[in-house]
């Protein structure tokens, strides 16, 4: 996996060691709201066991899924990263510590990923699925000319909530 250096951050593998910095950054109401798979509260064992996923992701002859760190001054501050990761395309995803909110991180985080997936994994189309309240993430991917491709009703059920997501998308 590569290691990318940008003037505000690192994008880099998950090791072990990331385990206190990710449950301290991921630990917040805000981020669990806006996301389908991150849990509230975020305990030990989910950052043990994430972190341990990643290691095993990375082994992978055929990566099913390739997760970054973005790291600030040596701590896991969020993450990017694409799953579902079948022949030409993945679903790229991501999340940010909120006190680094609204300088521009995942804009470029969200510019660097992309450019691995057409580059490096030969991908030919990267999605997005944007919960229809998260105006924020929505401007992260247009910035980077992912285009709005309709809305996806009741595509995913959260606490027994239907929920209906933007899907966007950009191919190569
Ligand atoms: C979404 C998220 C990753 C954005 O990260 P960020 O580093 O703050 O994003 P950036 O600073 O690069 O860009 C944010 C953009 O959204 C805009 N924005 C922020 N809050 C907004 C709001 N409530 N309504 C509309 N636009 C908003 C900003 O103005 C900026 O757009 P601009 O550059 O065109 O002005 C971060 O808020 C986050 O981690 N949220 C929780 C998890 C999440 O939502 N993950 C994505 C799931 S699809």
């Amino acid at each position: 996996m590569v290691i990318i250096r940008s003037k505000m951050f690192i994008l880099r593998p998950y090791k072990r060691g990331d385990e206190a910095s990710l449950r301290k950054n991921i630990n917040n109401k805000k981020i669990y709201r806006n996301t389908l798979r991150i849990p509230y509260p975020y305990t030990k064992k989910d950052a043990h066991f994430w972190v341990s996923c990643n290691l095993k992701f990375n082994k992978e002859k055929k990566k099913s899924e390739i997760n970054f760190v973005i790291d600030i001054e040596d701590e896991l501050v969020g993450s990017i990263g694409f799953s579902k990761i079948k022949g030409h395309k993945a679903e790229i995803g991501y999340w940010l510590a909120e006190k680094y909110w609204g300088q521009g991180i995942m804009a470029e985080a969200v510019k660097l990923a992309t450019k691995i997936g057409f580059k490096k994994l030969k991908l030919k189309r990267i999605y997005a699925t944007v919960f229809s309240s998260n105006k924020a993430s929505m401007h992260v991917l247009e910035n980077n000319g992912y285009k709005f491709e309709g809305i996806m009703k009741k595509h995913y059920k959260k606490n027994n909530r239907f929920m209906d997501v933007h899907l966007y998308a950009k191919v190569k």
